[in-house]
């Protein structure tokens, strides 16, 4: 009966909702809370050692600090008697953990061991943020408390999936570079580590590519935009439009590296492409003149076949991997009309050149030899799972969105897979079933529940083939996303519940202890005044 009744406390200290006594959020590995606090003042300090290895998640940290709470950390060379610093160690694991980390936090030294050029110091202070008390000092009136307890705890922790990613379409609305990094701080808070940035589309081209100056100065812009729901075909008559110089995505592109976070760049081939044939109307079929596109969907005029198109492409591309450090680049995929392939002289010859069996075959010709060539330049392709048809590129990774067929059908043939199936990966689908009391969405239902119980590793794969599944992705389509407050309310918080999707263990995950945490949590959105959607506030009342 004892050993029964210490059975029972010993479940419950380590069941989910024991663990959710602390804030943090993706919920951590391996956690326990021990007894006491650290004081955490102006007075406080990092020690120096290994600090050169971990400078920039340091800087990142008295930013944050500077920020938040009005203070910054100073250093000192040694631990000290007096205690109360900082210090971050290396661990005694080596190789192949670099987004592990350690979190020991004891009333007298908070003590962070993680790998000298990896993300696990970074992961390890972004839980200890998490740790803080809520301020906001850009509201308070009084000057802001910079003394706060911090619970003692040990946190051992990793992430499940190497891919955790959320997307965001800049062509149908466009969002400036302050934004961008807003939505990178957003994603990085809860461990994310990519970010893929949607840049051609047929409403609009947004990067600066130097040899082709018309891509931005003609095809980033539109002379109008659909208004209201796509069945109403109303329009309005305002230019809209913007892109990134090379300069600002740089910029980006430094800001997200010290988040951690690698931006892939998606340049989309060979359809949803008319701001590019807008801009240089021979990279069509037909070659005849067109707009921008104004509304949504799936337009005709696609890239044609022919040699001078791949010229084009391969230059785009060029000055596209000088910028993106990154192994992966998106070259889309999906929904590539064959309308104009079917009669177009150039394509029908490279058809019968290349023995191809047909349309489709074109477009896997047309994959493949876009993928050659950035294997050639050391990058890695990934696109939308249309790639599967014709066949898949020998390298290529596969983004799965039309569900997961063809996630599962890539593993399977030992291609790399992220998972983005539309339920409940889109995040522009509408997250309340009372769609009256929500702005106006593109479709879809995709409930928090919905993201937070979704397994991107699909129980028909065996262990071998589930080796190929990186991760997930949360993708922010913006058609009907017309501000930046909406973009926060269509992401947050199911972005949340997708981090936690991929960073912590089946068995350590309880969508109500989820909420519970969510609902403490949340102090960092309201610190940074995010529109977040609200839904989850009511649920536990
Ligand atoms: C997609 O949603 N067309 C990838
Ligand atoms: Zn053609």
């Amino acid at each position: 009966m004892r050993h029964f009744l210490l059975a029972i406390l010993f479940l419950a200290y380590n069941s989910p909702a024991q663990k959710s006594t602390l804030p943090i959020i993706p919920q951590p590995n391996e956690v326990s809370i021990k007894d006491g606090s650290f004081t955490v003042s102006p007075e406080t300090k990092i020690v120096l050692r290994h600090s050169e290895s971990f400078k920039a998640d340091i800087d990142w940290f008295n930013d944050y600090l500077e920020k938040n709470y009005g203070f910054r950390l100073e250093f000192i060379q040694s631990e000290s008697k007096m205690g109360n610093f900082i210090q971050f160690e290396y661990p005694d694991f080596e190789g192949g953990f670099k987004e592990n980390y350690h979190l020991d936090i004891n009333k007298a030294r908070i003590k962070i061991t993680a790998e000298g050029n990896g993300s696990g110091a970074f992961y390890a202070l972004q839980t200890l943020v998490q740790l803080l008390p809520p301020q906001q000092i850009k509201s308070l009136k009084v000057a802001p408390t910079k003394k706060f307890e911090v619970q003692c705890c040990y946190i051992e922790d990793r992430p499940r999936y190497q891919w955790r990613g959320m997307h965001l379409d800049v062509c149908r609305h466009f969002f400036p570079v302050s934004f961008i990094k807003r939505y990178i701080d957003l994603i990085a808070a809860y461990k994310m580590n990519v970010f893929h940035w949607h840049l051609t589309e047929d409403q609009g081209w947004r990067i600066e590519i130097k040899k082709y100056p018309k891509l931005t100065s003609i095809g980033a812009w539109r002379s109008g935009t659909m208004v209201g729901s796509y069945k109403d075909k109303k329009y309005d008559t305002i230019r809209y439009g913007g892109f990134y110089t090379q300069d600002e995505i740089k910029d980006v592109i430094v800001y997200a590296t010290a988040r951690h976070i690698t931006v892939v760049p998606e340049i989309e081939m060979p359809g949803h492409s008319l701001a590019a044939v807008a801009a240089y109307p021979w990279l069509s079929c037909s070659g005849k003149p067109q707009e921008v596109a104004k509304g949504w969907g799936v337009f005709d005029d696609v890239y044609c076949t022919k040699d001078s198109t791949f010229q084009f492409l391969e230059d785009v591309l060029t000055e596209v991997i000088a910028l993106f450090p990154g192994k992966y680049i998106h070259i889309g995929g999906d929904e590539c009309p064959k309308t104009r392939w079917k009669t177009c002289p150039h394509c029908q010859t490279l058809i019968k050149k290349e023995k191809l069996k047909d349309e489709h075959e074109l477009q896997s010709y047309f994959i493949t030899r876009i993928e050659k060539f950035l294997n050639s330049k050391g990058k890695q392709i990934i696109g939308w799972d249309e790639i599967l048809e014709g066949g898949l590129a020998p390298n290529a990774a596969v983004m799965s969105w039309r569900g997961t067929e063809g996630g599962i059908a890539a593993a399977k043939q030992k291609h790399n897979v992220v998972m983005s199936p539309g339920k409940p990966c889109y995040f522009d689908h509408y997250q309340s079933k009372n769609k009256l009391t929500e702005p106006l969405a593109i479709g879809g239902f995709n409930p928090l529940d919905s993201v937070y119980n979704y397994n991107p590793s699909p129980k028909i794969l065996n262990e071998q083939e589930t080796q190929f599944i990186m991760g997930a992705q949360g993708n922010v389509w913006t058609e009907y996303i017309l501000n930046e407050k909406q973009v926060e309310y269509m992401a947050v918080p199911r972005m949340i519940a997708l981090a936690e999707v991929l960073w912590t263990l089946p068995e350590n995950k309880n969508f109500t202890n989820f909420v519970l945490r969510l609902n403490k949590n949340k102090f960092i959105l309201d610190m940074w005044q995010v529109n977040y959607a609200k839904h989850f506030i009511t649920k536990i009342k």
